[in-house]
């Protein structure tokens, strides 16, 4: 920590930095860990903007579209050599913005770096409730959670009693649909890929039945095999093979929540999805979701969830990783399945 003749406070800042644009499945190799950044913790007199020290980061399949130069203006590319931007937690260190002060703590995006200028700070959320773990705020009590209610309740529509199915159901928004669905009164299978993810689901998470994905050659019999009776809804995180075989499995006026279709996001050329016609003359419903549309109900959201959280009934598994050094390794896991529940980065715990 330094201080210059106007008693400005300027200290070190790690920061996490894409080198060059992905192509395919992105590596460790195309961050790097700047430790020769610095930044200083005053605001510009007048200014509206906020200083904040992150505390924890989260890693977010979303922001694999952001390493790619795109056209969809929903994931604007990363700047190359700029710290990357993502969900996070931190603490307000000075603020310049009337509604934060020094010490609150807030959610929302910022950098992957040790302290970060927020400079549009009416998109953080100050965090009232602190006797959750902070880290939840990265998920169960943030973005994957607003995603998750959003989704489930109002997209999937859902009735006691109908049979759901959830793809890349251990993480992040997987484990909750499930937990969700079944306090709701519904049949729930989920698909994970590996034994280790089938036995969470089905011991730590109560979903009726699980399976490994990786080990069925034949999604449309394993399918058949836990729904014989069909799937009213389908919270789809994966996309391609798995969305195929799902269709003709569906029953008539199910609905399907696209959330997510991880299984394309590194590929150059997307891979087709030919049962479509099930659509159709199944009469099912398939709706995109994007979980920014729903953070103007944030507070709802919280009523409904936060009293689950506190008193036990939904439980959250986060996979953490210390150090903002292990962070490019913890994002570009989550591609391959490493991580095991929400994957979060500790970048200070206070
Ligand atoms: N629409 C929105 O606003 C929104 C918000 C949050 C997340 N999402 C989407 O929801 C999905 C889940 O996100 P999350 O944050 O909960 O992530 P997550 O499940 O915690 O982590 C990603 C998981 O995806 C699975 N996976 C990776 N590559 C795969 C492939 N080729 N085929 C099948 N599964 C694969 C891996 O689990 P396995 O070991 O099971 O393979 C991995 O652990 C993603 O598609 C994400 O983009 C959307």
């Amino acid at each position: 920590m330094a201080t210059n003749g106007d008693d400005e406070v300027v200290v070190s800042n790690k920061q996490v930095i894409l080198k060059s644009f992905v192509n395919g499945v992105p590596k460790q190799s195309d961050m790097y860990l700047n430790t020769t950044g610095s930044i200083s913790l005053r605001v510009e007199q007048g200014s509206n903007t906020v200083i904040i020290k992150n505390l924890y980061l989260s890693c977010d399949p979303y922001m694999r579209h952001r390493m790619t130069l795109g056209d969809d203006p929903e994931f604007a590319a990363y700047p190359l050599g700029s710290p990357i931007e993502g969900f996070g937690v931190g603490k307000v260190v000075e603020s310049g913005y009337p509604e934060l002060k020094k010490g609150d703590l807030v959610w929302g995006v910022t950098g992957w770096e040790e302290y970060t200028l927020i400079k549009n700070p009416q998109t953080l959320f100050k965090i009232n409730d602190t006797d959750v773990p902070l880290s939840y705020y990265t998920g169960i009590l943030g973005m994957p959670g607003v995603t998750t209610w959003a989704g489930f309740y109002e997209i999937c529509a859902p009735k006691k009693g109908e049979y759901v199915y959830i793809s890349a159901a251990s993480g992040a928004v997987g484990q909750l649909v499930g937990q969700f669905a079944k306090l709701f009164g519904c049949y729930v299978v989920g698909s994970a890929g590996s034994e280790e993810k089938v036995e969470l689901l089905k011991k730590k998470f109560g979903f009726d039945d699980a399976f490994n994905y990786k080990e069925e050659h034949d999604f449309d019999a394993a399918l058949k095999r836990r729904f014989p009776q069909g799937i009213d809804i389908y919270f789809e995180h994966v996309g391609g093979k798995m969305l195929d075989a799902v269709l003709p499995n569906m029953r008539t006026f199910g609905r399907i929540a696209a959330c997510g279709m991880i299984s394309q996001y590194n590929l150059e050329h997307p891979e087709g999805v030919y049962n479509m016609t099930n659509v159709v003359t199944k009469r099912i419903r398939i709706q995109g979701l994007l979980a920014f549309d729903y953070f103007p109900q944030y507070a709802k959201f919280l009523e409904v969830v936060l009293p689950s959280v506190r008193e036990g009934k939904v439980v959250y598994v986060e996979d953490v990783a210390e150090g903002l050094e292990n962070a490019p390794a913890a994002l570009v896991g989550l591609f391959s399945g490493r991580n095991v529940g929400k994957q979060v980065v500790v970048v200070a715990r206070e």
